[in-house]
């Protein structure tokens, strides 16, 4: 069988420290209970004392997700460690993950303390994490540049001190594969008392290694992995969960390890993450990417046809992907409307469903045939949604070459139909503006992005925009065949967000 490599995710956190990636409580949630369907072994779900947003979101998710260790991060401090931990106390299993830099450079310009101050730190922080009786986490931030007998002191002291799991991060994806397994052989040999804890890695993918640098250290001996889903993540992103799992699946033969991840439940993660943080998958992003498993020379497709193993390493059913399902179109019925959502693996109620069948109707009037894309879309954006003060009834553009824009919105405010009008730079900014007139709010668009959901003339657009309204960040989502009805969709989205007052309070996550 092999041995079991423990999957730490820590898209909640180092994820969603991704430039313009916000989500709110609800969100977070949603991801988390995805991520304990996937069977990930520890969540990392956020940095509790970064903002109250975060602390609520990691205590929410102690509270009600079960199966994986919840983890928060915490710097080497008092003040840090205790709010972790009273948002993680919840726990069914609580884990403070608790992190000092340890290299030259950091230590002469970050923290401008000498080696002596920083392992104490290292000390005292592990010691008081642990006896708040929680599992501790220690990490060596910016290991990989540390200098190695530095290193392993700090490694030492922190295990003395009760750090069950010891994470080496490549913290700026400087390492190479060969060096960074190295790196990790050595430590294995030279720390007294490794072989008691869980030796964990933690990849970046600035120079596109997070992946490589993670497997060559588990064939070194590493037992964790901390990657995110799509590999999203600071500046390049970190390592991709997807990839790690599914070479150490695919590759079983070489690695002889295995994880608990519920393969068949990576898709689903993957699409959830990407609707949720509006950040768009690349087409030939490894294993998730749309592309992974499409074949356009025809040599390929003759031989795939003949044998697939011929150029698929892997079958896309093992990742959940549905490849042959029945095409659904207008004249498709409800019956094969909940078959199709069973096939994706939505769990939907008969009210959900209704609504859902409802919204595809309208959209199968507008576009010919409905693809898989289409109805996760409908799902996140139609169903899973906030309860909205304002409704879209109408909207209306007249634009042209030499024309000022101008837009008329007719929204339902809870039983009363208002509408107005307004003009603008663009007709975008004509539709804002009038919104803005029918529900009494002016917002600042902070941004607004465009991503096609599924190919051709008749495509559906995603509009993502987020929103500032009192030093509060909102983010809202639409989808149409109209791109400005999506625009009008996802700006009221964040306007129903901010009265229902589901925003963030700070618009910075770092560390
Ligand atoms: O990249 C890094 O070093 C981190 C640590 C906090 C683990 O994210
Ligand atoms: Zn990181």
């Amino acid at each position: 069988m092999g041995r079991q490599i423990y999957i730490f995710d820590t898209t909640l956190r180092d994820g969603e420290q991704s430039a313009g990636i916000n989500l709110n409580t609800r969100e977070k949630l949603e991801v988390a209970r995805q991520l304990a369907k996937l069977r990930v072994d520890v969540i990392e779900a956020g940095f509790p004392i970064s903002s109250r947003g975060d602390f609520e979101a990691v205590k929410a998710i102690a509270q009600e997700v079960k199966g994986p260790v919840i983890a928060g991060l915490a710097r080497a401090n008092l003040k840090d460690i205790d709010r972790a931990w009273e948002a993680l106390q919840y726990a069914e299993k609580g884990r403070i993950h608790t992190f000092i830099a340890t290299s030259d450079i950091h230590l002469q310009y970050k923290l401008k303390k000498t080696k002596e101050e920083v392992l104490k730190m290292a000390e005292k922080a592990v010691r008081h994490a642990a006896a708040c009786g929680s599992e501790v986490e220690f990490s060596a931030e910016d290991a990989s540049r540390t200098e190695l007998d530095y290193l392993c002191d700090v490694i030492e002291a922190a295990i003395e001190a009760g750090a069950g799991i010891i994470n080496i991060p490549d913290t700026v994806g400087y390492s190479t594969p060969k060096e960074f397994g190295d790196f990790i052989s050595q430590i294995r040999q030279r720390v007294p008392g490794i072989e008691n804890v869980i030796l964990s890695v933690h990849c970046h993918n600035d120079l596109g290694m997070a992946t490589a640098n993670s497997l060559a250290a588990v064939a070194s001996g590493a037992q964790q992995v901390e990657c995110t889903v799509n590999g999203l993540g600071e500046r390049a992103g970190n390592t991709a969960l997807e990839e790690v799992v599914m070479s150490l699946a695919t590759r079983k033969d070489f690695f002889d390890c295995y994880t608990g991840i519920k393969l068949d439940e990576i898709y689903r993660s993957s699409r959830l993450v990407s609707s949720l943080t509006a950040s768009p998958v690349q087409a030939n992003k490894a294993i998730v990417g749309r592309n992974a498993f499409a074949h356009e020379s025809g040599i390929h497709q003759d031989g795939v046809l003949k044998e697939r193993t011929t150029y698929e390493i892997m079958n896309p059913a093992t990742i959940g992907i549905v490849m042959d399902g029945i095409v659904l179109g207008k004249h498709s019925g409800r019956h094969a409307f909940k078959e199709r959502m069973e096939q994706l693996g939505f769990d939907l109620t008969e009210e959900e469903l209704g609504i859902a069948f409802e919204k595809f109707k309208d959209l199968a009037d507008r576009k010919k045939t409905i693809s898989d894309s289409d109805l996760e879309a409908i799902v996140a954006h139609e169903v899973k949604t906030v309860p909205e003060k304002f409704t879209l009834e109408k909207i209306q553009i007249y634009t042209g070459t030499n024309i000022i824009p101008t837009a008329t919105v007719g929204v339902k405010v809870e039983d009363k139909y208002v509408e107005d009008a307004s003009c603008g730079d663009g007709p975008v900014d004509a539709v804002f503006k009038a919104i803005e007139k029918v529900t009494g709010f002016h917002v600042e668009l902070a941004h607004y992005s465009l991503n096609a959901i599924s190919g051709g003339k008749d495509a559906v657009g995603e509009v993502t925009v987020k929103v500032i309204y009192n030093n509060n960040l909102y983010l809202g989502r639409g989808i149409s065949t109209d791109i400005l009805e999506a625009s009008a969709r996802a700006y009221l989205s964040a306007i129903n967000k901010l009265v229902n007052g589901q925003g963030e309070e700070s618009l910075t996550n770092g560390n």
